[in-house]
């Protein structure tokens, strides 16, 4: 392996236009990779630490200059001119020489650039695309097939001005294998819903941070019915051809123990809402359904909704692994969101997206709202084998970025989607 001949950093701007991270390594042999990093805006509690500059004459506090700083810094002293085997040893020596629990020191957002940027350059370096080098991490083997996508048909919550609670109602075409076929269903759906909520709403196409329609909602109902239409209206039967996901992002609404979602609602007034939705709606995942620290009610909604609909955690588990292992003990879900930045390397989010595996759960690899016109999620997502991927919709140019990857990895390699 060669050695790391230089790390730098600049400080760049997400898709909301907040400052977030790019990097690069370079080896010695002159291989490089650059890789920029995602923030979240309805973030976990128990996520890794995302280091911001807090200077209210920057950017609202947002800048990253010390984070770049960090890299171009202590990072590279402690990395330029050494030979590192492998991803995990990497991604063990940032997570020791930043030395803190949730990783505040030198930042969750530094130590992420750096862990994504090697695993660049070390795939150029072996002529590797970056989906075959993602797949050669241990515990994986090749990718043989692609992810099925979940696509954000409407927005509400923390992405949306919190028009309505409910965060993201998805679309998920189901019958076909092709990425292509795939996201040609998607792209009928959200013009038909376009449409339509033009027409009921008299409202111009706003659209929330991850591209989602957000028209004038007062009821979460209104979100499903109007998505059942514009699937009829596309010519798409609803259950069959197209299926439904949500993300309540319920920990946004959850204070002092009530869900202050339409009235104020129990834990269990919520699991039985949530499970009236499965019922009534072709609705085939629901994520974050409880709030993040609810632990006593989530193998209640899962019992209730098993055999309908999955129990996805995102801020729940924070795709970190001591989480997910309690949720795997006390049987409180049965699929992962994976975000790479929850946890802040390549390695520790493999461990988690192994922990998943094996106890059986669904694994669905996710953008955050905050993106950037990086694709290498794409790759993430084939070469670990998601079942889902969750980018977004499918109008912005940070989430195009990675629905085109998955067009061109198709095109290269054929893989379908599994049925
Ligand atoms: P975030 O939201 O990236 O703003 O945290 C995405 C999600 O909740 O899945
Ligand atoms: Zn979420």
């Amino acid at each position: 392996m060669p050695a790391i001949d230089q790390l730098h950093a600049i400080e760049i701007l997400d898709s909301r236009g907040r400052p977030t991270l790019q990097a690069s390594c370079r080896f010695r042999d002159g291989s490089q990779g650059s890789t920029s990093v995602p923030s979240g805006a309805s973030t976990g509690a128990a996520e890794a630490h995302e280091l911001r500059d807090g200077d209210p004459q920057r950017y609202r506090g947002r800048g990253c200059r010390v984070a770049v700083a960090n890299i171009r810094g202590e990072i590279n002293a402690a990395l330029k001119g050494r030979e590192i085997d492998n991803q995990e040893s990497l991604d063990r020596t940032l997570v020791e020489l930043d030395g803190t629990p949730q990783k505040t020191r030198l930042g969750a957002n530094a130590l992420l650039a750096v862990s994504l940027a090697w695993a660049r350059a070390n795939a150029a370096r072996q002529r590797l695309p970056l989906y075959r080098y993602f797949g050669q991490m241990p515990g994986f083997g090749p990718p043989t097939s692609l992810p099925r996508p979940t696509v954000n048909l409407f927005s509400g919550g923390a992405h949306a001005g919190g028009q309505v609670p409910l965060q993201d109602l998805l679309i998920l075409p189901r019958r076909t294998q092709e990425m292509a076929g795939a996201l040609e269903i998607c792209v009928a759906v959200y013009e038909s819903a376009a449409d339509l909520i033009g027409d009921k709403y008299d409202a111009r196409r706003l659209t929330a941070d991850e591209g989602g329609l957000a028209p004038p909602f007062t009821r979460c109902e209104d979100m499903f019915e109007d998505a059942l239409l514009a699937i009829e209206n596309a010519g798409y039967r609803p259950g069959e051809d197209v299926c439904l996901a949500l993300d309540v992002a319920a920990s946004q609404f959850y204070r002092d123990g009530r869900y202050r979602l339409e009235g104020s609602l129990s834990a269990e007034a919520m699991i039985e809402l949530l499970s009236d939705w499965a019922q009534r709606w072709p609705v085939v995942s629901i994520e974050d359904g409880l709030a993040e620290n609810d632990w006593a009610h989530w193998p209640q909604l899962r019992r209730r909704l098993a055999g309908r609909a999955l129990v996805l955690g995102d801020d729940l588990l924070c795709t970190n692994p001591a989480r997910i292992q309690r949720a795997i003990d006390e049987n409180a879900a049965d699929a992962l969101l994976l975000k790479v930045n929850q946890i802040g390397t390549l390695t520790e989010a493999a461990r988690s997206c192994q922990l998943a595996r094996e106890a059986g759960w669904h694994v669905t690899v996710s953008a955050r709202s905050g993106e950037t016109e990086d694709n290498w999620l794409a790759d993430l997502a084939v070469g670990w084998h998601g079942q889902h991927i969750k980018i977004g919709s499918i109008t912005q140019s940070e989430r195009l970025a990675k629905y085109n990857r998955l067009l061109a990895i198709a095109d290269a390699t054929g893989m379908p989607i599994p049925g």
